[in-house]
């Protein structure tokens, strides 16, 4: 089961419906420009590595309709743009879109494959980045099974398999090096409870659910090892957008003195975004705020106020993990080793 797949058959782009988990496992195809940007807008499918593979096909999606369709010469190099700025948050969307743009002039099927490596580096990276993850966090906690928190959900849902942070913690359970997840429910559109814990069940792994309220206190009642999240970008000094409240985790990480990582492919990885401060966070409509599941949580006429990502400073992560290595950032000058090929 992968959250983005190419149906060759068909020609079109298939998803994993994640709006309508977990109550059902139903599937969205996108044969059109629209039908991608509309998936990605509405989070039908999410995650930044999962978005990369999703700017990949996209293109080839657009290629497709301009074929049936007839487009005017011009016209596929604005539907690529509105494909890969349909969110502006997680780089890999972008990054994805513009790997195999260089490959249109060879056709559709040159797309698709660079699409499709794409997908197989993804999967390589998260299970390389998971083994290096697990083995930092039981080097630095010294614990033989550890409490682990994580925030959003970063399992295969958000990837093209296994995870990044979820990964880690996939890892830990095969090494039986992890006692609990504490799984925060992720506000406003809950992808920790509907998503991070349908994966969690599936998997056997213990885990609770909780509310993004109760993360500081749960850390600083000592009843977590170490923090675990996943990353939209990653700037060239090491700030970190992630989904909206891992900032709050990671000032309780600092103040309890336990490890904050962040894991992530190194294709989440921007040198050419200086810092957190130049990372453009998604707003999003106030009403998912103002409202859970369709019904109001607030009177008529309030406004909700909606960023879907924070920044948490380099200062306040221990770990930053990729395919490549895990730096401890002390600043600018490590954070390229997490692009760098492995000797
Ligand atoms: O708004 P979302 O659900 O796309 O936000 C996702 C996150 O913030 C994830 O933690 C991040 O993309 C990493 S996914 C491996």
């Amino acid at each position: 089961m992968r959250a983005v797949e190419w149906d060759v058959q068909d020609g079109s782009l298939v998803l994993i419906d994640q709006t309508r988990l977990p109550g059902e496992l139903v599937y969205a195809r996108c044969r059109s420009v629209d039908e991608v940007v509309d998936a990605v807008q509405r989070l039908v499918v999410r995650g930044a590595p999962a978005l990369g593979a999703v700017g990949g096909f996209g293109v080839a999606v657009a290629m497709l309709q301009g074929a049936r369709e007839g487009w005017a010469p011009g016209r596929l190099a604005g539907e690529v743009r509105r494909i890969r700025d349909a969110r502006p948050t997680a780089v890999n969307l972008a990054w994805g879109a513009d790997r195999v743009s260089p490959l249109i002039h060879r056709g559709v099927e040159a797309v698709l494959a660079e699409a499709d490596a794409i997908m197989r580096e993804d999967e390589a990276a998260n299970r390389e980045l998971s083994r290096l993850g697990a083995d930092w966090i039981l080097a630095r906690t010294g614990r033989g099974r550890v409490r682990v928190l994580t925030h959003c959900n970063t399992g295969f849902l958000a990837t093209t398999a296994w995870g990044t942070a979820l990964g880690i913690v996939r890892e830990l359970h095969a090494r039986d090096a992890l006692e609990i997840v504490y799984a925060d429910e992720t506000r406003p559109l809950l992808q920790g409870s509907r998503l991070t814990a349908w994966e969690l069940q599936e998997d056997g792994i213990d885990y609770v659910v909780q509310v993004d309220g109760a993360a500081a206190s749960t850390i600083l009642r000592g009843l977590v090892d170490v923090a675990i999240i996943g990353a939209d970008r990653i700037a060239r000094n090491g700030d970190t957008a992630n989904k909206i409240g891992s900032l709050g985790v990671a000032l309780a990480c600092a103040d309890a003195g336990i490890p904050f990582v962040v894991a992530a492919p190194s294709s989440t990885v921007d040198l050419s975004t200086p810092s957190g401060d130049d990372i453009h966070i998604e707003l999003r409509d106030g009403a998912e705020v103002t409202s859970l599941a369709g019904v109001a949580t607030a009177p008529p006429g309030a406004r909700g106020f909606n960023p879907a990502f924070d920044v948490t400073p380099s200062r306040l992560i221990d770990a930053l993990v990729t395919e490549c290595c895990v730096v401890e950032p002390d600043g600018v000058k490590h954070v390229d080793a997490l692009v760098a090929e492995r000797p």
